[in-house]
């Protein structure tokens, strides 16, 4: 059997804050094994790490391989605050405004890329299959490529496709297009996100949409698909249903929402909802509280920071108007809470608020689903912007971020809503959680790479 070689930004370190990527792929990577490779800045000490040739280190201790490619700390500032963090990411969740373009940013990105392309060849062995996580690194293939790499690669972007439109706003888009087109497999969220792709594509002449489905971009022949993600569904309902984290008190109704403190996830909306809801509601107030957990992370960008004091302001503003001695409506956490913990709490919680504005999958609306007690199951809430929507939309209830009014009165309806009702939707979305799981998800992405492999072998 093939071994499988991944590669991300982050791998997983102990310490390090987790989002969706890292949580996803450290449950696949410890049922199948295999080497993982991240990108460290050179000024980190990581603990444990012994040399492992040029520019690289090993880091023992877990049940798969892990190397991390070291790279000098100010270009990887440049690459992963500046070109990842502060253009493609903005870009990639339509926030044009926040679009932050450097020429070095660029340079730096490419530059990181090509040095890890040179761990990742040193280290790779011929049957090999590759798989590239995110839009840390989409130049990676071509740059491995260039290293004289002729192994199966396959990619996954775990946010959000650009729109046609949108996709403009980067300086040098054919060359972005092209570093995708060096892949085998590219594999998206949802089918939103293909779409967008196709239409992306479909700007440039150099593209030829095949019979056989796949796409041509000047001489490379490769396929996009949607592969949307799931999680380890079994593993966390059984974390959640032994965990003894406790809403208090708990006699009081309870909403949640938990996430890194970004400002693709509509935190300031929902604040503002749940207010209006206090507001509307006379009834709620002192019986519904709200508890936000929100991880702090990138905080070197501006717009990290100007959203987290937009947050304790508004946090602050609604608390200020409807506390009571014994009475807090807002709980704003900003840090990150253990997963066992977090599992518990989902568990008790009435409603689980997912309601981001742009979103490639959002695992927490798929964490809270796997933690209910079936025989008394919360009640989701989702955005139509979240890529779950694809696969859930149909039995949570949907939120509209950018209609507050809107919002408070689905929260009002997901705290009111009848136990047989909860139990129906739940168990659908259950279903859908547990079949589509982060192994299935895994699988079929590694299958559909597998089959291109043996095509071109075939071919050849
Ligand atoms: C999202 C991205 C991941 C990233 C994670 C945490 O889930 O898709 O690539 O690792 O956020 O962000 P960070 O910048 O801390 O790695």
């Amino acid at each position: 059997m093939s071994r499988l070689v991944v590669v991300s930004n982050r791998m997983p370190l102990g310490s390090n804050p987790s989002g969706g990527l890292v949580v996803a792929l450290q449950d696949a990577m410890e049922k199948g094994g295999g080497l993982w490779i991240g990108v460290q800045p050179d000024a980190d000490v990581l603990e444990g790490a012994e040399p492992a040739g040029e520019n690289a280190v090993s880091v023992p201790g877990a049940n798969f391989d892990r190397v991390a490619a070291v790279v000098p700390a100010s270009a990887y500032d440049d690459y992963y605050l500046g070109y990842a963090n502060s253009v493609l990411w903005p870009l990639c969740h339509g926030r044009m405004e926040l679009i932050e373009q450097r020429p070095h940013y660029r340079a730096a990105y490419e530059a990181i890329n090509s040095r890890l392309a040179k761990v990742v060849a040193r280290f790779l062995r011929p049957d090999d299959i590759l798989w590239v996580h995110d839009y840390h690194h989409l130049p990676l293939a071509a740059a491995l490529r260039a290293e004289g790499v002729q192994n199966a690669i396959g990619f996954f972007l775990h946010i959000p496709f650009p729109t046609a439109a949108n996709i403009h706003a980067v300086t040098g888009v054919e060359d972005v297009m092209s570093w995708i087109s060096q892949y085998d497999l590219v594999g998206l969220q949802t089918q939103r996100d293909v779409s967008s792709a196709m239409d992306v594509f479909r700007q440039f002449p150099d593209s030829q949409f095949l019979m056989d489905g796949s796409l041509r971009f000047r001489n490379r022949t490769f396929e996009i698909k949607s592969f949307p993600i799931g999680i380890d569904a079994a593993a966390f309902r059984d974390i959640a249903a032994r965990s003894r984290a406790r809403l208090a008190p708990r006699a009081r109704r309870w909403i949640i929402g938990a996430e890194r403190l970004d400002y693709s996830k509509g935190l300031p909306h929902r604040l503002r909802a749940f207010g209006k809801l206090l507001e509307t509601e006379i009834d709620l107030q002192g019986a519904v509280s709200f508890l936000q957990i929100a991880s702090p992370t990138r905080e070197d960008v501006q717009a990290y920071r100007e959203i987290r004091e937009e947050l304790e302001q508004l946090s602050g503003a609604v608390n200020g108007r409807f506390s009571d001695i014994n009475y807090t409506p807002i709980q704003y956490l900003n840090r990150g809470v253990p997963r066992d913990r977090l599992a518990g709490l989902f568990r008790q919680a009435d409603v689980g608020l997912v309601t981001p504005l742009a979103d490639g999958m959002n695992l927490v609306a798929k964490e809270y689903v796997a933690a209910q007690d079936a025989e008394d199951p919360g009640v989701l809430v989702l955005s139509g912007f979240a890529g779950a929507h694809e696969q859930l939309g149909q039995h949570a209830l949907i939120a509209n971020p950018y209609d507050i009014e809107q919002m408070a009165r689905t929260i009002a309806a997901a705290l009111l809503m009848p136990l047989e009702e909860r139990i129906e939707r739940h168990q659908a979305m259950l279903r859908i959680v547990m079949e589509q799981d982060v192994a299935w998800w895994s699988e079929s992405f590694l299958n559909a790479l597998e089959a291109k492999r043996l095509g071109s072998e075939f071919l050849s």
